[in-house]
């Protein structure tokens, strides 16, 4: 399985996520503020990932401090957590790994205590948030391969793979314990304009694996679904609302609307910790603006007139009465979400 996210005593070891599959290069980003340049460049990127980059973050910055007392650690790691949970909004996993990061300094934190002895325990928190990440997934993975045909094809929309994830993936760990299972399955990947992580991530963590994977452009999906070529829809997500609206990559709402007009199941596979019971739906959920350039050039080419303005929302909501049901770490909600997430998160 491919190492998205390490750590190691240099620093944070991550896959160079903007330049796969060409290059596949593994760069270690030595402390805390290149780790939130890396998750804002999008090197690292996926809910969970970037909530275990961040959390890596929190201890590299407070295992590295100059601070030469606890009120000038307590200062640091006030800024330690800010300039990380800056990088990007919309995720909730990035919020909710450094609030758990902040916790645990806070329990540990005294006047009296050694500054090595709190770093070990961040470093060992963080290392936690990986393995717990990873484990959560083969269980989205075995809850979610039931739902699965047989046989027959999945289409899946950005990366939502092990990439995404500290390994394994959530959408894609579900496709992949399916066929470990036995299930005949082939995979279509939207290319997923304008980063590409559809046509560029899914694809080639898939091709690795030996899955059957191939590749379309965005807009080919409602013709592959009125054809009969589409079993199912999964992705992942990012933030849930507390009544199952799903915040996603951009491009997923309109699959769930083209998914329900065919009659194809549609699943998101999350686990809890992207969960966000305090926003009561999906209206408030903050959508990430990103770099016109995203979309006005491609590999570095501009495709768009010089001059010509361009939209770049990086997420979209998905109203909750599309999601046929959403796969957790902690078995599968289906409507109605308000109850049915709420009981699966106190279970
Ligand atoms: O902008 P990205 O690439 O970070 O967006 C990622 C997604 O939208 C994924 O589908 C989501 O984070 C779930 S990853 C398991």
């Amino acid at each position: 399985m491919v190492k998205t996210i390490e750590w190691t005593d240099e620093g944070v070891r991550m896959i160079d996520q903007r330049k796969l599959p060409m290059v596949e290069e593994y760069p270690v980003f030595k402390n805390y503020r290149d780790i939130a340049g890396a998750i804002r460049s999008m090197v690292v990127r996926g809910a969970p990932a970037i909530g275990v980059a961040a959390a890596m973050g929190v201890a590299l910055g407070v295992r590295d401090s100059k601070a030469g007392n606890m009120s000038e650690l307590r200062e640091e790691f006030n800024e330690i957590t800010e300039t990380l949970a800056s990088t990007r909004p919309t995720a909730v996993n990035l919020f909710w790994a450094i609030e758990r990061m902040k916790r645990l300094f806070k329990e540990i934190a005294s006047d009296a205590s050694d500054k090595r002895v709190i770093a070990d325990r961040l470093i060992h928190e963080a290392l936690a948030i990986q393995a717990e990440d990873i484990e959560g997934n083969k269980r989205i993975g075995r809850f979610g391969q039931e739902l699965l045909p047989n046989s027959g094809t999945i289409l899946t929309h950005c990366n939502a793979g092990a990439l995404a994830t500290a390994g394994y993936g959530t959408a894609l760990g579900v496709i992949r314990a399916a066929i470990e299972n036995g299930k005949q399955l082939h995979v279509l990947a939207g290319e997923t304009r304008p980063f590409l992580q559809g046509a560029r991530l899914t694809a080639w963590e898939l091709w690795k694996d030996d899955i059957d994977v191939r590749v379309i452009s965005d807009n080919m999906a409602g013709s592959f679904m009125r054809q009969g070529l589409i079993d199912a829809v999964i992705v992942g997500a990012d933030r849930i609302a507390a009544n199952g609206d799903v915040a996603n990559k951009i491009g997923t709402y309109s699959l769930a609307v083209l998914a329900k007009q065919h009659e194809i199941p549609f699943y998101v596979a999350a686990p809890l910790s992207t969960l966000d019971l305090r926003i009561p739906d999906g209206s408030s959920i903050p959508i990430e603006q990103r770099d016109p350039a995203e979309v006005t050039h491609i590999g570095g080419v501009r495709v768009v007139p010089d001059g010509v303005p361009v939209f770049n929302p990086a997420f979209d909501v998905t109203p909750n009465s599309f999601v046929t049901a959403i796969i957790t770490d902690r078995g599968v909600a289906v409507p109605p979400y308000i109850e049915n997430l709420r009981r699966l998160n106190h279970f």
